[in-house]
């Protein structure tokens, strides 16, 4: 069915009536399945990038939109003033995939389950502690705690003095996270893999380290997951790659195959620092969300999708691999399962218009890095379609 509206259209109202906040591309999209989507005018895209992770599953993926659909018709929203099941037993269902027996507290969106983070970490280091160590090149979010958490002052401009007690180490780097420790010091926050700092996978030894760190001074090691998590890297959380365990980690993104929710999970000894009172979010942890994320689950756990993201990394890391022993302007491909970042020596936005131009949908993130999140569904004729566009793209570059 054509849309109402043409993205021509489309962009003019946006031009009135949203603020523009956004660097948009000029296209509206209407429809999506899997790894593609449509615009209004019917063209198709393959997306390489869906929601900006969210779409773990692709888009619509058709369990979701059952689960979704089903608890809508019986009760769509009530605050946690009362108990719901979907919540208890996605709580639950999170919980037995830590390994680490975690207890819940949900939100909408990743910013926010880093606030909670931040906030259970200042009530952990009552009385007298409250600085937390984050790292160079991380991101947290866009909310002012969050945001002081991230360290990439590009984002802090026009917007001091920022929340006060983050002190920023390089990434990778233990010995420099250990000389900011001080007596002050309640917490240590860490994406397992940095994502928009550009598909940073640390060193071996790295996160271990932090955990031996953090024990040593008593520090709450927080892991942030909002990118990484729920499958993404191959394993439900990317931490348990590297065989450590957290005190607290955040999540939100693919959570909930496409739909808002975030959490934040702790320890129960960690967790209970939070009593009626101290935190809350209206629509956190609502049914339709839950229904949602038990349903990503279930449908990650039927897939095989796990293993299907290790798969999707073999593929990535051959090709481009291959790829750059032929394009100079190839500095190193990362990749972890299904998170894939190709840093170039050159600016890529340019590649991504490209891209786009070929209805190949991707992301540059810190300049010069290409960053692929990738559906977990993505079929074995995508990954040559996408990969046959990038090489082209990259290969017959011409600044
Ligand atoms: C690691 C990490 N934490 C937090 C956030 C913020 O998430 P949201 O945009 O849902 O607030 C992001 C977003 O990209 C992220 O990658």
């Amino acid at each position: 069915m054509p849309a109402t509206l043409s993205s021509q259209d489309v962009v003019a109202l946006f031009q009135r009536f949203v603020i523009g906040n956004y660097t948009r591309y000029p296209v509206c999209l209407v429809r999506g399945e899997g790894s593609s989507v449509w615009d209004a005018e019917g063209n198709r895209y393959l997306d390489f990038f869906p929601g900006w992770g969210c779409d773990l599953l692709g888009h619509c993926p058709p369990r979701i939109v059952e689960a979704v659909r089903e608890q809508a018709g019986k009760l769509i929203h009530v605050p946690n003033t009362w108990y719901t099941e979907a919540q208890g037993l996605l709580a639950q269902a999170l919980s037995e995939r830590t390994g680490w027996g975690g207890q819940c507290f949900f939100c909408n969106s990743g910013t926010e389950a880093v606030e909670a983070a931040i906030k259970l970490a200042r009530l952990y280091g009552k009385p007298g502690r409250y600085k937390i160590i984050t790292m160079v090149n991380s991101f947290h979010g866009r909310t002012l705690g969050a945001l002081s958490a991230t360290g990439q002052p590009k984002y802090h401009q026009g917007l001091e003095p920022l929340l006060a007690g983050f002190n920023y180490a390089p990434f990778g780097d233990l010995a420099a996270a250990a000389r900011l420790v001080d007596n002050e010091t309640c917490a240590i926050l860490v994406e397992p893999i940095q994502g928009e700092g550009g598909i940073n996978v640390p060193p071996a030894g790295y996160l271990p380290g932090l955990r031996e760190l953090a024990d040593k001074h008593n520090l709450l090691l927080i892991f942030d997951e909002v990118q990484t998590g729920m499958g993404r890297t191959g394993r439900w959380f990317a931490h348990q790659h590297w065989d450590v365990q957290p005190d607290v980690m955040t999540l939100a993104k693919a959570l909930s195959g496409g739909i808002a929710c975030g959490a934040m999970i702790a320890k129960p000894q960690v967790a209970e620092k939070l009593r009626p009172g101290t935190h809350a979010a209206t629509f956190g942890g609502n049914p339709v969300a839950c229904q949602a994320a038990l349903a990503t689950i279930e449908t990650i756990e039927a897939g095989g999708l796990l293993e299907r993201a290790e798969r999707i990394g073999t593929f990535f890391r051959q090709r481009l691999g291959a790829l750059k022993a032929r394009c100079p302007s190839i500095q190193e491909v990362r990749v972890k399962g299904a998170m894939i970042g190709i840093e170039l020596s050159l600016d890529g936005t340019r590649m991504v218009n490209r891209c786009l131009e070929r209805r190949l949908l991707i992301n540059c993130t810190h300049g010069t890095v290409l960053r692929l999140l990738p559906a977990l569904t993505l079929t074995d004729a995508e990954m040559e379609e996408g990969c046959g566009i990038l090489e082209d793209v990259l290969l017959t570059d011409k600044p």
